[in-house]
């Protein structure tokens, strides 16, 4: 991954890592750049949003352990961060459509399931990079999100809204144990990252949007279609994660990692159509038939992605066209290859349930 040449001062030592979550989207790209760095990776999954399938790749690399299990069992979390250095942890419940269908589900694994993962970072002495999300932020549609920018949140008994009170908590719980256990532990804020491997399964609108646009279908487009992101991809984001993590200033303090260029949602579906060459057209569908009634989006949310800049010199630099090219490059081979589901056997190298 260019990243290696990017961040240099991420390659020094080689360190015996975790990865929550790493059989994941996000996850995933990361072990394979931990490898690529020199690491031997642990990686921790329980497979229910992620694939043994997205790892295939680096399945067979003698540095690479997989675990097939919970963050909600403490002893597995424990037993996986033996002798690890660090932990990068990404193991959650997303997505807005799984969020708000089983939120209890979702508040116990981003709550519970991370507060286990920082207490076995403190039994292990491992450093702990914990990824967060631009959700914090909430309804807030300020010009240039800032890591201290005001939370504003809906009603706490909407479902909706339990992805971001978690992941709050999650933060708090982070910043806590750094300040009264010690806890060397730094946290990222992802901003909507694409790249190939999402599922569009959770409610994820490029890879949603992509599919549709390959099959022909129309576009599914939320609301009005107005509300706008900053869509940033995956390639650039992992190298900056960990170049975050190894940098000591970052310890207790929050960074933002989002894309530059803001896009309403409607534009996005233009471009995929375009850059597809696609004979699809674009239907707007209400929220209300699309999740619940009274559900709540955010019509805009950028990022102010300074305070990565200046800490490690993150800058997005690839372009949305060229990710809804590879996004369709790869939603084409997982079609000829079946399905995101494929079976555990068929990649062999996860280690059974522990
Ligand atoms: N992709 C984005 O746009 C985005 C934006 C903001 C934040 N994030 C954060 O990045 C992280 C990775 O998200 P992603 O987009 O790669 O989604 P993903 O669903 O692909 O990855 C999450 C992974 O966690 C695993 N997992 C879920 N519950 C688990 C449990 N109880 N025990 C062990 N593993 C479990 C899943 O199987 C999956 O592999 C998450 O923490 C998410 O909150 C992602």
């Amino acid at each position: 991954m260019s990243g290696v040449e990017i961040y240099p001062g991420a390659a020094k030592a080689r360190m015996r890592t975790l990865v929550t979550g790493g059989a994941g989207f996000v996850g995933s790209h990361l072990v394979e750049h931990l490898l690529d760095l020199g690491d031997d990776v642990v990686v921790l999954d329980d497979l229910s949003t992620g694939s043994a399938r997205n790892l295939a790749g680096v399945a067979d690399n003698p540095r690479l352990e997989m675990i097939h299990g919970s963050i909600l069992n403490t002893k597995t979390v424990s037993a996986a961060m033996k002798d690890c250095d660090r932990v990068f942890h990404l193991a959650a419940a997303v997505g807005v459509k799984l969020i708000v269908e089983q939120p209890l589900r979702g508040l116990r694994i981003n709550i519970h399931g991370t507060e286990n993962v920082l207490t076995a970072a403190i039994e292990h002495q491992a450093s702990v990079l914990m990824v967060s999300t631009s959700e914090v932020y909430g309804k807030n549609t300020a010009d240039r999100l800032r890591e201290d920018s005001d939370r504003i949140l809906g009603d706490p008994l909407l479902s909706r809204w339990t992805y971001a009170g978690a992941k709050g908590i999650d933060e708090a719980f982070a910043k806590a144990y750094s300040d009264q256990e010690g806890l060397d532990v730094s946290i990222v804020r992802l901003f909507n990252t694409v790249g190939p491997r999402q599922t569009g399964r959770y409610g994820m609108v490029l890879p949603n949007l992509v599919g549709q646009a390959l099959r022909g279908q129309p576009l599914t487009v939320f609301g009005d279609g107005q509300q706008t992101r900053c869509f940033s991809a995956v390639e650039d984001v992992v190298p900056a994660m960990v170049a975050i993590e190894r940098d000591p200033r970052a310890r207790g303090q929050a960074y933002n990692l989002g894309g530059a260029r803001e896009i309403s949602i409607l534009d996005l579906a233009s471009e995929i159509i375009r850059v597809l060459d696609s004979r699809s057209t674009i239907e707007l569908v209400p929220y209300e038939q699309a999740y619940a009634p009274g559900f709540e989006d955010m019509r805009r949310r950028v990022p102010d992605n300074t305070k990565a800049h200046d800490l490690v010199g993150y800058e997005p630099h690839t372009s949305l066209t060229s990710t809804i090219m590879r996004v369709a490059a790869d939603l084409l081979s997982r079609e000829r290859l079946g399905s995101d589901a494929m079976p555990l056997s068929g990649v062999g190298a996860f280690r059974g349930v522990i």
